[in-house]
């Protein structure tokens, strides 16, 4: 394709100079046990989650949680994220209150400025014989690739050794995409199981693109699970008015489509043939909260003309499709929210129910997130 603990502060600042006030919050890894539930396993910190689109971080410093920790993103000067931690080592109460001061994030409360890297770098009141205290904020990789936020919450020194998911669509001409969040009161677990889950498109209805998947082929890995099923579709977007079968549903001719779902953990992408690929990236917050941003893409690789179209005509119908089919996407999202949000609520009354399945992909997706977790199989 062409590119176009967290609770480490136990030094409090009781003295303004205090030159051992360092707040430096060390990396919360999972400590799962052996017999510990899927649905309370945490996650594996070494990947990179999804905070927030791009376009949400302006000016304004903007809270986010991912696994347990307040993060507090912002742009320094030349407009690159910046993200540490949402607490202010003075007295605790949140930085994303406060505002940015050029390349620094100042406190609400006292004025006290931090730089990117997390030092305090100015205090309003500092009298002439008072250092700096030498508090530190922990501060995290963060990356702005594919239209998204991108942080990495574990070992800093081994962000670099692992890439991203990448989105080639989204910035490439031939595709038009839409995308929706999803925040759902529910375990992580629960919602890429759905995702991995071709057998419930009963859910949906007409609402859902492809019909009838029988699981033809399943391969799994330390890092990821590909299912592949063989499916059949009314979608394909060959002609101006293709669209209209999305909402028309007597227009509708099904062909036989491969489906393919892969977990590349922790995120989630699948292609229905050519013409149609989604993806799911995560940011789960807590046992019991995920968030999640939910992408679509349609293929404009049937209307080979528009390719050699100048590019600002291509560009334009990009822009002018936009989110097109965001309206089905809410749909899709608004009847699996409502199914997690009850296995989570009766996961919680009977923790110890395991009720039969029989799709074998779920069990290895199952086996993947035990691995990730560090528990094993
Ligand atoms: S609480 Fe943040 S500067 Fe005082
Ligand atoms: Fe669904």
């Amino acid at each position: 394709m062409d590119r176009s603990d967290r609770e480490a502060a136990t030094t409090t600042l009781e003295q303004p100079n205090a030159a051992d006030s360092s707040l430096v919050s060390p990396v919360i890894q999972s400590t799962p046990s052996p017999k510990q539930p899927l649905r309370r396993l945490g996650i594996n910190l070494n990947h990179w989650y999804v905070v927030a689109q791009g376009k949400e971080l302006g000016t304004k410093p903007l809270a986010v949680t991912l696994w347990h920790q307040p993060i507090v993103l912002y742009r320094d000067r030349t407009g690159s994220p910046v993200a540490v931690e949402d607490r202010c080592p003075h007295r605790q109460v949140k930085l994303s209150e406060g505002t940015v001061e050029g390349d620094n994030i100042a406190c609400a409360y006292h004025g006290w400025q931090f730089a990117p890297d997390g030092s305090c770098v100015h205090v309003p009141y500092l009298e002439p014989q008072q250092k700096l205290p030498t508090c530190a904020l922990r501060h995290y990789p963060v990356k702005e690739q594919d239209g998204f936020i991108w942080l990495f919450p574990g070992e800093a020194a081994q962000a670099d050794s692992v890439a991203p998911l990448g989105v080639p669509e989204w910035a490439h001409l031939n595709f038009i995409g839409s995308v929706t969040t999803i925040d759902v009161q529910s375990h992580y677990s629960f919602l890429i199981e759905n995702l991995m889950d071709m057998y419930h498109g009963h859910l949906h209805g007409g609402a859902q693109v492809w019909a009838n998947p029988v699981l033809a082929e399943l391969t799994a890995d330390d890092s990821h699970v590909h299912a592949h099923y063989d499916a059949q579709s009314y979608y394909r977007i060959d002609k101006i008015w293709s669209a209209s079968q999305l909402v028309i549903p007597a227009l509708r001719q099904l062909h036989p489509e491969p489906l393919d779902v892969y977990y590349y953990y922790p995120h989630w992408r699948s292609t229905l043939g050519e013409d149609f690929v989604i993806y799911c990236l995560f940011c789960p917050v807590s046992e019991t909260h995920t968030r999640a941003y939910l992408l679509h893409f349609t293929s404009l690789g049937r209307f080979p003309n528009l390719h050699k179209s100048p590019i600002a005509v291509r560009r334009f119908f990009k822009r002018a499709f936009n989110n097109s089919a965001s309206f089905v996407l809410r749909r899709l999202v608004r009847e699996d929210v409502l199914m997690l949000e009850q296995e989570q609520q009766a996961f919680e009354q009977h923790p110890t129910y395991r009720g039969p399945e029989l799709n074998r992909t779920l069990t290895a997706v199952q086996q993947l997130i035990r691995r990730q977790a560090g528990v094993g199989k």
